[in-house]
């Protein structure tokens, strides 16, 4: 069967990081998790849906026992987030007390959403909580959030693909990048 050429590719105006850079560092961190956890059974938790793509890689590089969960938060206006309210929509399945957490983002940005969340898991006294981003933007950092694992830094830019999203689309995507700007104001 012939290839068909992703009509999506016509909206990016550049590529930040490349699939095989991607993958590159997503083995790199999972490599440094397996080794730092090798006689321990972490919880990986993320928040839907942004780090599925990630999360999914991220599992496939972990070479030790481990189980998964996921949390989904409401989209919440600028106004309730600047105030760092987040609502869960979709609580763990798994019972966290006394175990190994590492918290699994794709990007932090002001850190308001990872803070509050970090804050709920602590309450639940896991036996230690991590946290493991893929993407970093420091520019518009509020709170400071200790990330023992950290992927690449991003520009102060608005990015898509590799599970991130402008009005749901481009999470399929394999690469990073930036939109062109009218497909930004489109909605
Ligand atoms: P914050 O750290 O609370 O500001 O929010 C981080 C969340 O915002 C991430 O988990 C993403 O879901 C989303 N986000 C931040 N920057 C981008 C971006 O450039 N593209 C797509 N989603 C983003
Ligand atoms: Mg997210």
């Amino acid at each position: 069967m012939s290839e068909i050429k992703n009509p999506l590719m016509a909206d990016i105006k550049e590529v930040i990081f490349t699939a095989e850079q991607i993958q590159e560092k997503v083995d790199f961190l999972g490599k440094q998790i397996s080794f730092d956890y090798q006689d321990k059974t972490p919880i990986f938790i993320g928040i839907l849906k942004g780090v599925f793509i990630f999360m999914a890689d991220l599992l496939r590089s972990i070479t030790i026992d481990c189980q998964v969960d996921f949390l989904a938060i409401s989209n919440y206006s600028s106004h309730a987030r600047s105030q760092g309210e987040v609502r869960l929509v979709k609580d763990l399945d798994l019972p966290i007390r006394d175990r190994h957490v590492v918290f699994v983002e794709d990007v932090i940005d002001t850190g308001l959403t990872l803070n509050y969340l970090l804050k709920n898991l602590q309450e639940r006294k896991p036996k230690s909580l991590e946290v493991c981003v893929l993407f970093n933007k420091p520019a518009h950092r509020l709170i400071e959030i200790p990330a023992r694992y950290c992927g690449y830094d991003l520009p102060d830019r608005f990015v898509v693909g590799y599970g991130l999203d402008h009005n749901e689309k481009y999470r399929n995507l394999d690469f990073v990048g930036l939109l062109k700007a009218e497909k930004i104001h489109s909605s």
